[in-house]
């Protein structure tokens, strides 16, 4: 019986994978590399300071690096992130999701918010989502990061249930990795070449078949 939903929220609830890239890429240019929308891809769903550690492999350049230079760097492209998503509004919510939202509500089955980012409660409240959310995962409060389970298995003992009571849903490899390491059913927002690994891909969450839920 499913009692819990955990969603991601960056490429899942709303669209920011764009504005993590638009800030990663400003940062990259700054120390002198160029990353494309395959390096994009690997960032989705890894913890600020990895995804700073693969651009700066990516340029051959890790060891260049101290970790207070990585910290500033880091800092850099969170402020520059966060101007990016100042004016988000309910606007900003994928279609279907409020409406999902409501049907789990409905059925009495719980929904946090799994996501490896810092800013999430901020974006939930800008997006007026705060009412359906029972819990909000702290990235700082579990270990490891996504593909480790630890953050979907927080939220699960967060609300009480049982990892094999969840579904988690994710657009990332890192994230659907994350989710099938936990014990849970993975949905796999995206496409299904990229998400191997997830028991069921659509399109976008409006294009989920609420039946499979419950
Ligand atoms: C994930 C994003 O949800 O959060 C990643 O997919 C991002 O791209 C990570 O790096 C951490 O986010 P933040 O907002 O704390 O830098
Ligand atoms: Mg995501």
């Amino acid at each position: 019986m499913i009692r819990a939903v955990i969603f991601d929220l960056d490429g899942v609830i709303t669209e920011t994978s764009r504005q993590h890239f638009q800030a990663w890429k400003a940062v990259a240019y700054m120390i002198g590399v160029e990353i494309d929308s395959t390096v994009n891809e690997s960032l989705k769903g890894v913890s600020r300071e990895e995804s700073l550690k693969i651009i700066l492999k990516y340029g051959g350049i890790l060891d260049k690096y101290s970790k207070e230079e990585m910290e500033k760097l880091c800092f850099c492209k969170n402020e520059y992130y966060k101007q990016l998503i100042s004016q988000f509004t309910p606007a900003n919510v994928f279609e279907g999701v409020v409406e999902m939202f409501e049907y789990l509500r409905g059925k009495g089955i719980k929904i946090a918010i799994g996501s490896a980012s810092h800013n999430a409660p901020a974006l939930i409240s800008a997006m007026a989502l705060e009412p359906y959310i029972d819990y909000i995962v702290d990235p700082g409060d579990v270990k490891r990061g996504k593909p480790a389970p630890d953050i979907f298995l927080k939220a699960a003992s967060a609300l009480g249930v049982k990892p094999s009571e969840c579904i988690g849903v994710e657009d990332a490899v890192a994230g659907v990795e994350a989710i099938k390491a936990a014990g849970m059913y993975a949905i796999g927002i995206g496409d299904a070449e990229v998400l191997k690994e997830a028991d069921v891909v659509f399109g976008s969450i409006a294009e989920i078949d609420l039946g499979i839920i419950a």
